[in-house]
């Protein structure tokens, strides 16, 4: 058990670590570029390193240092494995990497974790199927371990109507169909995050978007920009954005934050809630948006929000649901359903963990969360089911109201490693 203490206050000039999306992106694409690029400010957690994992066992030298360093094989330089890639836990990881191995000459099977060995891959594998890709899972859900072979021909260039707003999925067609004979159109019902799509204009891919529709074009090779900068990861800025928001006489300056617009959702819904956050010093590289984000302690309110919203914010709820426990009113999040496939069931655990520390609080349906807030709080023992981000948001939980013990602290490393040094 690690026991949180109560927080006063918050007064901070805080630095977050690279963004989990675009550390994984910058180790794939760069391994498919013909010259060394060097990524700066990438994300050492366990996820991005299961990335790097598998790319070495494909036989991309990448040497791990201050900096990480890639030295790619070309776009058609990838080799055959010679073991199982292991994602880890990362869905990430392994719904991109099913994308780029679908089209490629060999065989490759993956594992990983508990948690994602439960988690559903049928929603990359029809796709990819559709294109021509030979992939087999386990059971309907096609479940992990998964193998995917050689395939019969060259992937066909399809038309998608993606079911849901996913980035995983999206990306994964994406890796594809720079490989197919002819070019891919996917139709997202909401925009995800983009940043496979912008990292891969930064690499000379070819690409048209419109509104919900990307068309890629097959490449022939990639040119790599000499050096990737990741952005801080708004993800990890959440849990600082809350608390210094529902702490009293707080005010954090988090630096070097990524502020693409999807993913900003988590501060356009503070700021509807009452927070104040301004965005300073905003500026450009390879394609992103960074800026620093000035939070001050505000009096919240419930709101109501869903849809398109969503998927900007997909990961910050938890986050977000804390914030609503200290606001005034009910605070209602619909089309919440894909939170029940994540690392865990994050509907259901937050309903089970976050009624411990305010009591009756939190009610869930199938796809929707409503909070109660202004309710008290006590001090509570609870489980993170080994989810880094249950184990963030309870911890941010507890120290604003009694504080907290969770049962499993390690798993913060998946994307946030020095979380707890921070925290106390
Ligand atoms: C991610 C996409 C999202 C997100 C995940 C990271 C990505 O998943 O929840 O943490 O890097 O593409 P979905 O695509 O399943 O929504």
């Amino acid at each position: 058990m690690k026991k949180i203490l109560p927080i006063k206050n918050l007064r901070e000039e805080i630095t977050i670590p690279g963004d989990k999306s675009i550390s994984h992106r910058a180790v794939m694409l760069s391994s498919l570029a013909d010259t060394p690029v060097e990524i700066e400010n990438f994300l050492a957690g366990a996820d991005c390193l299961s990335t790097i994992s598998c790319m070495k066992k494909m036989g991309v030298d990448i040497q791990i240092g201050e900096k990480i360093l890639v030295k790619g094989n070309g776009l058609f330089g990838l080799r055959e494995p010679s073991d199982i890639l292991d994602a880890g836990n990362s869905g990430t990881t392994l719904r991109l990497l099913l994308g780029l191995t679908a089209p490629q000459n060999f065989l490759v099977t993956f594992t990983g974790d508990s948690s994602l060995r439960k988690r559903p891959m049928a929603r990359v594998i029809k796709p990819l199927t559709e294109m021509g890709a030979s992939i087999f899972g386990r059971n309907d859900n096609k479940n992990l371990p998964i193998t995917v072979l050689k395939p019969a021909k060259k992937l066909r260039g399809i038309t998608y109507k993606m079911p849901i707003a996913s980035a995983q999925v999206k990306s994964a067609i994406i890796l594809a169909a720079l490989y197919a004979e002819n070019p891919t159109t996917i139709i997202e019902p909401y925009p995800s995050r983009n940043h496979t799509e912008k990292m891969l204009q930064a690499f000379g891919a070819k690409l048209e978007i419109f509104n919900n529709e990307i068309k890629i074009f097959p490449a022939e090779k990639l040119t790599a920009p000499e050096k990737i900068i990741v952005p801080g990861d708004i993800s990890s800025a959440a849990y600082w954005l809350v608390l210094a928001t529902i702490l009293k006489n707080s005010c954090v300056i988090i630096k070097n934050v990524g502020i693409n617009e999807t993913r900003t959702g988590i501060i356009d819904v503070l700021k509807n809630m009452g927070a104040q956050i301004e965005i300073l010093n905003s500026r450009e590289s390879g394609g992103e948006t960074f800026a620093d984000l000035k939070v001050t302690s505000s009096k919240l309110r419930g709101v109501e929000f869903g849809g398109e919203m969503i998927p900007r914010l997909i990961d910050e709820i938890p986050a977000l649901a804390v914030a609503a426990a200290f606001a005034e009113g009910d605070t209602i999040i619909n089309d919440v359903g894909e939170l029940r496939v994540k690392e865990t069931d994050r509907l259901a655990a937050i309903v089970e963990e976050f009624n411990k520390i305010s009591p009756n609080s939190f009610e869930a349906t199938e796809k929707s969360l409503t909070i109660h807030g202004g309710n008290k709080k006590v001090f509570a023992e609870c489980k993170t089911f080994a989810d880094h981000r249950m184990a963030m948001s309870l911890s941010i939980f507890g120290a604003a109201a009694d504080g907290v013990a969770i049962d499993d602290s390690d798993c913060v490393k998946i994307s946030y490693p020095n979380f707890f040094e921070l925290l106390s």
